[in-house]
């Protein structure tokens, strides 16, 4: 198939270089002139595991090729992938003023039969409104609402080995003519209307969050009563009801989507006049663990961060990303900038604005009262904790994410305090 995608962020450049690998012409339309400029070039403007070799093979066969007009991208496309960013307005609402203009370039450029692919992340009810908007302008380009899963990190697998794929479309047509691309992955195919398939992803991602921030409030209660949060989760997760996934306790959650789409389904919910009380307090709950890591900071420093140095292990939302948006790792680092404590981090992708980096974890330690780890990087569980303590001027190491073995860090000389974790 000839297939277009719109857009050269991380979900439009892995379903690019996705299809190009699964044997369709791909035309990638970008508005930045220096991504397109760098993507001719041979660089892959992000880090995601997996996406540089792809994208080079979908080279070598000639299968992809960059525009900066979308117009020219879509030329005799069959499908059009529309992979635009959705952020977060001032009122918590997607702004969906990006989608909307490509829309509205398009409408009248694509050929009559072609099929529109919503991938962006929209609220229930987009696909419908931008329906009706192509009809307006005169266009008889057909739509489809067929949500991304992609975990950043693991994204070029997830595209290729999906749990499911979800397509909503106003005709069985558009909705086959979708799903066939993915025909050979024998996973199960969800076909519904384009608000229901709108309302999976906002779920998905919403329920994630949910469970994730239970896990942390259990770890906070276990801490309290003195259990093991790890055996808990354990015998908790074997429930095959329950499962184990999804219930690390960690620092809260971050990145580009479960902030901006717990949000966004919150005032969803408001327009539709359902007040979500729940979801509100999962994203309270998610801000409070920020403020309770750097609680526990501030009483390992012995309760003033004034003058205090904290070395801090990670910035990246989660390891295996150079993502810093939302990630909990600068937020709890702020807070305890703004309490008078030195920061001084390392990660091996990541820097954030406003944050030392430094060059190594060691570096990160030297002559820090405290060391917090806030995103898990596997590389941090092989420093040699004798060097740390040598480097540190305080003991304790605050561990965000349960990453380091307590025996392990105790057995180093160092005091442990983790999540949950007597
Ligand atoms: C998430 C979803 O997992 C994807 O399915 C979805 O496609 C994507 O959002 C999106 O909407 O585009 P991602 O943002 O890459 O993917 O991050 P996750 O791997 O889901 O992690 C989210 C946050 O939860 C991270 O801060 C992570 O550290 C945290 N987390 C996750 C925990 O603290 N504990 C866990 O057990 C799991």
């Amino acid at each position: 198939m000839n297939i277009a995608v719109i857009g050269a962020g991380y979900v439009g450049l892995v379903t690019a270089a996705g299809l190009a690998h699964l044997g369709h012409t791909v035309k990638l339309g970008e508005a930045n002139p220096d991504r397109v400029a760098s993507l001719e070039a041979g660089e892959v403007p992000i880090f995601e595991v997996g996406l540089a070799p792809l994208l080079e093979a979908a080279r070598g066969t000639g299968r992809i090729s960059f525009h900066i007009s979308n117009p020219t991208a879509v030329k005799d496309a069959d499908l059009v992938f529309l992979c635009l960013p959705t952020p977060a307005d001032a009122t918590g609402r997607a702004d969906l003023s990006f989608i909307r203009r490509v829309v509205d370039e398009l409408a009248l450029v694509v050929e009559p039969e072609t099929i529109l692919v919503v991938k962006s992340t929209v609220p229930p009810g987009t696909t419908v409104a931008l329906h009706k908007r192509l009809a307006d302008l005169g266009s008889s380009a057909r739509l489809v609402a067929h949500p991304e899963f992609l975990r950043e990190g693991t994204a070029v697998e997830d595209f290729l080995q999906p749990d499911r794929i979800v397509v909503g479309a106003f005709e069985t047509l558009d909705a086959d003519a979708v799903s066939a691309l993915y025909a050979d992955f024998g996973v199960p195919v969800v076909q519904t209307d384009p608000t229901s398939a709108e309302m999976i992803k906002y779920a998905s991602n919403s329920y994630l969050a949910a469970r994730l921030t239970f896990a942390n409030a259990l770890a906070n209660l276990s801490e309290a009563v003195g259990a093991d949060i790890v055996d808990v989760l354990e015998g908790v997760g074997l429930d095959h009801r329950i499962g184990p996934h999804f219930l690390k306790p960690g620092p809260g959650y971050g990145g580009s989507c479960f902030p901006k789409d717990t949000l966004a389904l919150i005032e969803v919910a408001a327009d539709a006049g359902y007040d979500f009380r729940l979801l509100r307090a999962v994203i309270e709950a998610d801000e409070e663990q920020r403020q309770r890591i750097a609680t526990k900071v501030k009483n390992a420093a012995g309760g003033d961060l004034n003058g205090r140095t904290v070395g801090l292990w990670g910035l990246a939302f989660k390891a295996g990303t150079d993502d810093v948006r939302e990630s909990p790792a600068t937020r709890i680092a702020r807070l305890l900038i703004d309490q008078g404590a030195r920061v001084q981090a390392f990660d091996p992708e990541a820097s954030a604005p406003g944050i030392l980096s430094t060059g190594s974890p060691l570096e990160a330690v030297d002559g820090a009262d405290v060391l917090l780890i806030a995103t898990e990087w596997p590389e941090f569980t092989t420093i040699d904790l004798g060097e740390v303590r040598n480097r540190m001027r305080g003991r304790t190491v605050v561990d965000a994410r349960n990453l380091l073995d307590p025996a392990t860090v105790r057995g180093a000389g160092l005091e442990y305090f983790g999540l949950g974790r007597s």
